[in-house]
């Protein structure tokens, strides 16, 4: 049995249980409870707040974790990123008022600042030799220069609105994150196995995300052309219509590139064109 350590709720909760959802994890209990043991694999579920989920790993309460880069970055503890998730992607940056002329980072030369992340912040500040007052706040960081308590904030930032409603403005990024699964690097050999099974899993979600399946209905004799414009993973699968002199192209190609080749296919005389989503894709 290994144990993943998740957000209870807050910005990565949604988009964690939709990844293990898509990894083909069935949840036993829709209430969510502290423990929830999956009805069809060896995890179970345990869910925290996120500054607990470092800790909670490299003390081996629980196995692996799913976290913020920036959360684990900030707690220094003793776990390792297997593996980056590329979902709930922000940044963490530092903010002053926005009416404030601002050059360079002399601007914080003893000045005070609003965080949740002393230790990134420290760091960041001692290796560019600024001396700044760090003032420790759990939450509602953005509101700190507004009432007095802070000059500027270090906090995240993602779509930028909170900056905004707050009438602040970002002006140095620190720190780019996205959420991590991270795992207690003493693992025993059958968790490991369990793990590794969860990544293949994983792995298979991501190859596909961006990935459509295409099927067109092709004049046999425009083939050639029709393929030649195709980047395709593999070769296209080709099989005959009905229809004398018409053929049937399959193929598996970046979202992107359907953009790029759309209209070269229609006048390549394709027609009937339909592109479906990839729940999952194994290489
Ligand atoms: C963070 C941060 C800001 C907000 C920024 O809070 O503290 O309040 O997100 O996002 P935006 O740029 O999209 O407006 P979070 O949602 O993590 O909640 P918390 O501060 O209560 O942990
Ligand atoms: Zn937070």
């Amino acid at each position: 049995m290994l144990r993943i350590a998740v957000q209870a709720k807050g910005r990565l909760f949604e988009d964690t249980m939709e990844l293990l959802a898509e990894a083909g994890i069935k949840l036993s209990s829709a209430k969510r409870t502290l423990l929830i043991p999956a009805r069809n694999f060896p995890v179970e579920v345990l869910f925290l707040r996120d500054d607990d989920i470092p800790d909670s790993v490299a003390s081996g309460v629980a196995d692996v974790g799913i976290v913020g880069e920036n959360e684990f970055v900030e707690k220094e503890k003793a776990a390792e990123v297997v593996k980056r998730l590329g979902f709930s992607k922000c940044r963490l940056s530092l903010a002053i008022p926005k009416d404030e002329d601002y050059q360079n980072l002399n601007w914080f030369q003893g000045r005070k600042i609003a965080t949740s992340y002393p230790g990134i912040l420290s760091s960041f500040l001692k290796k560019n030799g600024i001396k700044a007052d760090i003032h420790v706040i759990t939450g509602s960081v953005e509101i700190a220069p507004g009432i007095g308590l802070a000059d500027a904030i270090f906090d995240i930032v993602s779509s930028g609105s909170t900056l905004v409603s707050n009438r602040l403005k970002e002006v140095e990024i620190v720190m780019e994150s996205e959420a991590v699964l991270i795992a207690n690097p003493r693992l025993s050999t059958e968790k490991k196995e369990i793990l590794e099974e969860l990544l293949f899993r994983i792995n298979a979600v991501q190859i596909a995300e961006d990935k459509k399946y295409i099927l067109m209905n092709v004049p046999t004799d425009n083939l050639e052309q029709v393929l030649s414009v195709l980047p395709g993973m593999k070769s296209p699968t080709i099989m005959p219509l009905a229809t004398p002199g018409w053929s049937s192209v399959h193929t598996v190609l970046e979202e992107k590139r359907f953009w790029e080749i759309i209209n070269k296919l229609k006048s390549a005389g394709a027609e009937g064109i339909l592109v479906l989503n990839i729940e999952k894709m194994v290489l």
